[in-house]
């Protein structure tokens, strides 16, 4: 997508196949409206005057053949009341432009953006904000259907607003987010057959041959056992596809910074081995590696962007089947970390492979260490699809990481990580359970990480409600890739 930036007055002689500008609540004509109606012997206010479009966010009217405008179309978008519209409104805005543009087939549109604004944030947001929507736009999913939908028409916007580097810089950031986000989005929704550890492996070196900063290696199995990886290795024992631990060290800052460290659960299918899961919807878990797509998107994202901060991106790639080999309910199995965990579930293996990787993590030195996982069906009951459930053993960690989301669009929620939940993980057998038993099912899950974070800075963010959406539409979000750059880009060194 090309996001042109340029302050205009002319609006009537901008060659463009449709230009887009804003209707207020009552009918009110936008600055730019009006002078258009001008130029075209009132036809715009005559429409509105017979109620055709009333200005709420949601409306769109499209317009052809109005003379004396270059333009081939109009497209009047309801826009409420135009200044200090809420963060929600304006986000209902824009996807209701993006849709409609899609639905016209222009190739390029101009938007009088200068017209809006939003309560509490710059036009600089808003243009951000506007190239990450513009960029999930164009994504489809193509990759297995023999005949692939037709690319998306939409090719370039230009946004009426004031040319400046801090409006190019938003520009750029919102186009790689949504790229990273649509990266997460492909990674997702390939089936397990294959997308598997080891094509996520690949997926991982390509990136670092596209990028001199870039290193990327691959633990394999029998490093991970020399590395005393039980946990991990107890949920791969039960498939034929190899684990790989992926490991992503990008150098953009002084080499004696310690990085921010992102730990992604790449289960590539989740069965639930021996707990095997009931068959219904069961063709979602190939969905349970969007944790490793959303830091495999992110560092696509910043990969594009080049801040200067060194990170370090971590993949715990598996598969969960079950089989003659596979690892049963009662097994005891050692991490890395040497606590003993009693599997009692199978199907708890997220946080197997999640401690081996946060505990191998530990060798980097991590200013910051946050792991991704759709890990508990729990925290979708909890939270639904809006917010991801956030759990830090930092307050001011989860406040910060909170901030990120809010600021970017992409919430998540502080969730309790209280000493009281600990003991629904004792077990009678090993040092620690790998379940908590019905209550506070996502807590609890949080609740075994920390038993392997003490020393650090961490957080963990439960994206099973937020990563992907079921239903008709079924299909990866690409969450929560603009809140992990939104963080990460905010600790660039000044340039
Ligand atoms: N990958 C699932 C979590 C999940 C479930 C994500 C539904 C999205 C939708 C995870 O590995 C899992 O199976 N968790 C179990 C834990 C339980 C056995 C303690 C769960 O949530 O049921
Ligand atoms: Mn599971
Ligand atoms: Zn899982």
């Amino acid at each position: 997508m090309s996001l042109v930036i340029k302050a205009s007055s002319e609006i009537q002689q901008q060659n463009s196949e449709c230009l887009v500008v804003p209707v207020m609540t009552g009918g009110k004509l936008s600055p730019t409206a009006q002078q258009l109606d001008q130029v075209c012997g009132n036809a715009i206010s005559s429409l509105i005057k017979r109620g055709d479009i009333t200005g709420n966010i949601g409306e769109t009217l499209a317009l052809h053949h109005l003379t004396g405008i270059k333009a081939q179309r109009v497209l009047l978008i309801g826009s409420a009341k135009g200044k200090d519209l809420s963060k929600a409104d304006f986000s209902k805005w824009t996807k209701t432009l993006l849709e409609q543009l899609t639905a016209l087939k222009v190739k390029d549109a101009y938007i009088a953006i200068k017209e809006l604004s939003v309560a509490d944030q710059t036009t600089h947001w808003l243009i951000e904000q506007l190239a990450i929507e513009a960029e999930l736009n164009r994504y489809q999913y193509n990759t297995t259907v023999s005949k692939p939908n037709p690319a998306p028409a939409l090719k370039k916007l230009t946004l009426d607003s004031q040319a400046n580097k801090a409006a190019r810089l938003a520009a750029e950031r919102g186009q790689a987010i949504g790229e990273g986000m649509n990266a997460a989005r492909e990674l997702g929704n390939l089936p397990g057959n294959i997308c598997t550890p080891s094509y996520l492996a690949k997926q991982a070196k390509a990136l670092g041959r596209k990028n001199p900063k870039l290193t990327v290696s691959i633990v394999e199995e029998k490093k991970m056992r020399e590395l005393g990886m039980g946990a991990l290795l107890s949920v791969t024992a039960g498939t034929d596809q190899a684990a790989k631990l992926i490991v992503m060290e990008y150098k953009g800052a002084a080499k004696t910074k310690r990085p921010h460290v992102l730990v992604g659960k790449g289960v590539t299918f989740d069965s639930g081995g021996i707990s095997l899961k009931p068959g219904a919807r069961m063709d979602e878990m190939k969905y349970d590696m969007c944790g490793a797509a959303s830091v495999l998107g992110t560092m696509t994202t910043l990969m594009q962007l080049q801040p200067k901060v060194n990170i370090v991106a971590i993949i715990g790639a598996v598969e969960n089947m079950p089989s003659g080999n596979a690892t049963k309910p009662g097994d005891v199995v050692t991490s890395m970390s040497g606590q003993t965990i009693e599997v009692l579930n199978t199907d708890a293996e997220g946080r197997l492979v999640l401690c081996d990787a946060l505990t191998y993590a530990e060798r980097f030195k991590p200013q910051s260490l946050i792991d991704i996982a759709t890990l508990t069906g729990a925290c979708v009951v909890a939270l639904g699809s809006h917010a991801t459930g956030l759990y830090s053993n930092q307050d001011d960690f989860a406040e910060e990481l909170l901030a990120a989301g809010e600021t970017i669009g992409d919430r998540a929620w502080h969730m309790p990580l209280w000493d009281e939940y600990q003991p629904q993980l004792n077990s009678n057998f090993a040092d620690i359970g790998n379940i908590g038993g019905p209550e506070g099912g996502s807590i609890t899950a949080a609740c075994f990480l920390s038993r392997f974070t003490k020393k650090q800075r961490w957080a963990h963010m439960d994206i099973a409600g937020t990563a992907w959406k079921s239903g008709t539409s079924k299909g990866a979000t690409g969450r929560p890739v603009a809140l992990l750059s939104q963080y990460l880009l905010s600790k660039s060194d000044k340039k």
